[in-house]
C-alpha cells in the first residue's frame, strides 16, 4: 500500500511505524515521514546504497549535501568521532545552549565530520562538516528510534518542487518512485529548518527557518549571529555557503511575480493591467473563438480579505469561494472570472487567502503553490510579509527564490 495511516486520524498505527522503521534497515529505497517542518525523504544515513536512493527518488544533484536526522543526543553524539588530526571531536559549547533550546525542533547545526566519517560519503556531499537536527515530531522520533540508526532527509519533494506540507503532496511528487509514506497530516511549522553554522565566529545562519534570527540572537554566543544567505537583491554575488541555496528551487509550474511588502499596495496593487499583460508561459488555454489564450491567474493574499492593503485586482467577477482542496486548515480558494479593460471574460482568477499571521502564512504556503500548479494557474501574484526576524524571513526567502529568475 502507499500510504501508512489510519485513515481518519492520521496517525499512523505503531504495525506501520513497525513496517517503515524495518524497511529503513532493510531497503534501499526511502521511505517518506512528516516532520514539524515538511516532509522529509530518509533513508539510513550510515549506508552509501541507501542514501543513494534518495537522491535518485528526488531527481536532486549529488553535490547537494543532507540533513542527518537523530532521536536523541546518544545517536548525535554516536556521529561524533575524531577529526583528521585526531583530536577528539566533543560538542561545541555555542551549540549546547542552542541544542537546550531549540531541540527537538525545527534547527539545523553543522559539525566536523569524523575521520573515518561515520555517515555514508554522499551524505555530505564532500564537505568538511555535516548538517544534523533533532526533529520535534513524535512520529520522526519514533521512526529514527524503531530504524536505530540517523536518517539522512531532505524535503519529499521531487527536486525544484516547493516542499511537502502534507502526505499527499509527497504522493503528487514521488509516485512510483518509493514504497512508503507515512501520513502525520498538515506540517506544522511549514517551512524547513534554520541552518546554522556555529563552528565561525561570528556564527552564521545559512538558511532562515522554523527558529527565528531573534530566537537564535538571545542565545549565549549567538548574539551576533550574522545572515549568510542571499536574499532579494544579492543574489549572483558571493560563491553559495549552503549549496543547496544554488539550485532552482520552491518552483511552481506557474511564473511567480512577488509583490514585496514595501511595495505601495495601497496605491497600486495588482491592477487589472498587470493581469492582462502577465505573460501566459507554458498552461495557457486557447478561449473559444479567440486566438488570445486565456489566463489562468492565481493570487495568494498574506492579508486578511479585503483589507486595504495587499494584493489589488480590479475586474473580475467573484465566484462562491471553495476550500483549498489541498488541506484541512481552513485556507479558502477564491474563483472567479477575469475581466479585461474591454469587459470581456479573458479567463479565470483563482484567490487563495493565506491570512495576516505569519504563523498561518508559512504552514500554508508551500501548500498554496501547489494548489496553483494543480489549477494550471499561468501566473501566480503573491503579497509579500514584512519582517527580517522572525519566520515572516524564511517565507520571503522561499517566495524569492520561487519569484526569481535566475533562481539562484
Ligand atoms: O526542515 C528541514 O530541514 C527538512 C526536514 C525534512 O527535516 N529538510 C530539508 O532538507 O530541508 P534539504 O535537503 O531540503 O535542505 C538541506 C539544506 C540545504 O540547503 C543544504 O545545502 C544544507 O541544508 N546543508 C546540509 N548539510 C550542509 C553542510 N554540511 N554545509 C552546509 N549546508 C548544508
Ligand atoms: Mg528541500
Amino acid at each position: 500500500e502507499w500510504c501508512v495511516s489510519a485513515a481518519d486520524s492520521s496517525r499512523p498505527s505503531i504495525e506501520a511505524l513497525t513496517k517503515a522503521g524495518a524497511h529503513l534497515k532493510n531497503n534501499d529505497t526511502p521511505v517518506a515521514f512528516p516532520t514539524e517542518t515538511v516532509y522529509g525523504l530518509g533513508a539510513d544515513a550510515t549506508r552509501s546504497t541507501a542514501v543513494k536512493g534518495i537522491y535518485s527518488a528526488k531527481g536532486r544533484p549529488s553535490d547537494n549535501p543532507l540533513i542527518v536526522h537523530v532521536c536523541d543526543l546518544q545517536m548525535l553524539r554516536s556521529l561524533l568521532g575524531n577529526a583528521a588530526d585526531g583530536q577528539e571531536i566533543t560538542l561545541p559549547a555555542k551549540y549546547k545552549t542552542l541544542i537546550d533550546k531549540f531541540w527537538p525542533g525545527p534547527l539545523t547545526i553543522l559539525l566536523p565530520n569524523a575521520q573515518p566519517s561515520k555517515l555514508a560519503p554522499e551524505v555530505t556531499a564532500g564537505l568538511p562538516t555535516f548538517g544534523v537536527r533533532m526533529p520535534s515530531s513524535t512520529l520522526a522520533l519514533s521512526l529514527i528510534k524503531l530504524a536505530g540508526v540517523p536518517l539522512a532527509a531532505p524535503s519529499a519533494n521531487a527536486s525544484t518542487k516547493p516542499s511537502p506540507t502534507a502526505a499527499h503532496h509527497v504522493k503528487h511528487d514521488l509516485d512510483g518512485r518509493i514504497e512508503l509514506i507515512l501520513d502525520g497530516g498538515p506540517s506544522q511549522v511549514g517551512v524547513e529548518s534554520t541552518v546554522v553554522d556555529g563552528l565561525c565566529d561570528p556564527p552564521v545562519v545559512l538558511r532562515p527557518g522554523g527558529i527565528s534570527m531573534e530566537e537564535l540572537r538571545s542565545c549565549p554566543g549567538w548574539e551576533n549571529a550574522v545572515r549568510a544567505y542571499k536574499d532579494h537583491s544579492e543574489e549572483g554575488k558571493a560563491a553559495p555557503r549552503a549549496p543547496g541555496m544554488k539550485y532552482k528551487h520552491y518552483s511552481p509550474k506557474a511564473r511567480v511575480v512577488l509583490y514585496e511588502a514595501s511595495y505601495n499596495a495601497a496605491s497600486d496593487g495588482i491592477v487589472s493591467a498587470d493581469v492582462e499583460s502577465a505573460n501566459v508561459t507554458q498552461n495557457g488555454h486557447p478561449q473559444n473563438g479567440d486566438e488570445k489564450p486565456a489566463r489562468r491567474v492565481g493570487v495568494i493574499r498574506t492579508q486578511r480579505w479585503k483589507a486595504a492593503a495587499g494584493l489589488h485586482v480590479q475586474n473580475w467577477r467573484e465566484a462562491s469561494p471553495v476550500a483549498m482542496e489541498v488541506d484541512k486548515s481552513g485556507y479558502e480558494v477564491y474563483t472567479g472570472d477575469l475581466v479585461g479593460a474591454s469587459g470581456h471574460v479573458i479567463g479565470e482568477l483563482f484567490d487563495i487567502n493565506l491570512g495576516k499571521d505569519t504563523k498561518g502564512i508559512a504552514q500554508g504556503l508551500f501548500a498554496a503553490l501547489r494548489e496553483l500548479d494543480s489549477r494550471d494557474a499561468d501566473t501566480i501574484f503573491v503579497d509579500g510579509i514584512d519582517g527580517e526576524l522572525d519566520i515572516a524571513a524564511a517565507v520571503m526567502n522561499r517566495l524569492r527564490k520561487a519569484a526569481s529568475e535566475l533562481r539562484s
